[in-house]
């Protein structure tokens, strides 16, 4: 009886009559997520977008329960917002007018099915941008560099290369708003630049040294000699370079429930609800059976909480081409 006269009240002064299920959804999300609201204004906001982001992950999951979705969605860092602030926090990148890209190294055939980071046995860590900075082009760009300097070196656990040294050093104060991998490419390779390890360099997920880059002359830092890029469009080529053990980065537009709260499956694009940019590092190709798919492998940087530990697989298919503004580490 209390609970219900608690309820009458809550429905009266809040708008909404939030189901004892609901209150401690969100309690747990709050607790997880490490969630703090500074006003009650905010935390009611967070609390409805957050009743109708987890909704939407229910839907979607009962009809991969029924086989009629190949994606789930699960509650995660950005489920307290709305869709429409979530692309906002993501801005659609802008393009430098000049590029420095090289020609590629050759590469053999493709193969039928890879995942560089398995199949290579590499100890790779997933980053977590944040909820505020739209930093993933200076993650992306530092991770495949990683990558594929592991492989080069025979390292097959290296720690962490720097983000926010491209954010702090390269990106002009637009280092968590319109950035992209050209510009860390370019620092990296027009400037003799040398990318340092996350412990001598820390992420910070802010632009906390802009204007302040930290002079680089560490030994374990990385020195790429050139770049490269793929044609939009030209998913061939991307499939060649992947199977070539090479992580090649490409722009994608995240801003639809499926990809904010994506969590497992073959993730098949929707119309996106605004225009926006997240970089993605493409590490594999393969078939999933249980969907009938042909899916492509990215690796974001939303934690190990977001998509499978960290990894979203992408539908591969010729409706919907990946290579969108793709580059790569080509020598160092
Ligand atoms: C789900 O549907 C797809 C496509 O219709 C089919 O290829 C696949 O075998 C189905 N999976 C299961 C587990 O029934």
């Amino acid at each position: 009886m209390l609970k219900l006269v608690f309820c009458l009240v809550c429905f009266v002064v809040g708008g909404y009559g939030y189901t004892a299920q609901d209150i401690a959804d969100f309690d747990n999300f709050i607790a997880d997520f490490h969630k703090t609201y500074a006003t009650t204004t905010d935390r009611s906001n967070a609390n409805f977008y957050f009743i109708y982001n987890r909704n939407q992950a229910t839907a979607q999951n009962n009809q991969a329960d029924r086989n009629t979705s190949s994606s789930r969605q699960a509650v995660n860092q950005f489920s307290d917002i709305r869709l429409i602030h979530f692309a906002a926090l993501l801005p659609k990148s802008v393009y430098p007018s000049l590029s420095y890209a090289s020609t590629p190294v050759e590469t053999q055939d493709a193969l039928a099915e890879v995942d560089i980071i398995a199949d290579m046995g590499l100890s790779i860590t997933v980053e977590d941008q944040g909820v505020s900075c739209s930093s993933s082009w200076a993650y992306a760009t530092a991770k495949s560099v990683e990558i594929l300097n592991a492989l080069q070196t025979g390292n097959p656990s290296p720690q962490s290369l720097s983000a926010q040294e491209l954010i702090d050093c390269t990106s002009m104060g637009t280092g968590c708003t319109t950035q992209v991998p050209q510009v860390g490419f370019d620092y990296l390779t027009q400037y003799s630049s040398i990318l340092s390890p996350v412990d001598t360099y820390p992420n910070t997920n802010t632009v906390t040294n802009q204007g302040f880059c930290l002079p680089n002359q560490i030994t374990g830092d990385v020195r790429l000699a050139t770049y490269a890029t793929i044609a939009d469009g030209d998913d061939d080529s991307l499939k060649r370079f992947v199977s070539n053990n090479i992580p090649v980065v490409v722009e994608y537009n995240p801003a639809t429930f499926g990809f904010m709260q994506y969590s497992s499956g073959v993730y098949v694009p929707t119309t996106p609800k605004a225009t926006s940019s997240q970089f993605l590092v493409v590490v594999g190709y393969g078939y999933d059976a249980n969907s009938g798919l042909d899916y492509w492998k990215c690796l974001n940087s939303f934690g190990t909480t977001w998509g499978e530990n960290g990894y979203i697989r992408i539908v591969r298919s010729t409706k919907y081409p990946l290579a969108k503004n793709a580059i790569f580490p080509n020598t160092f």
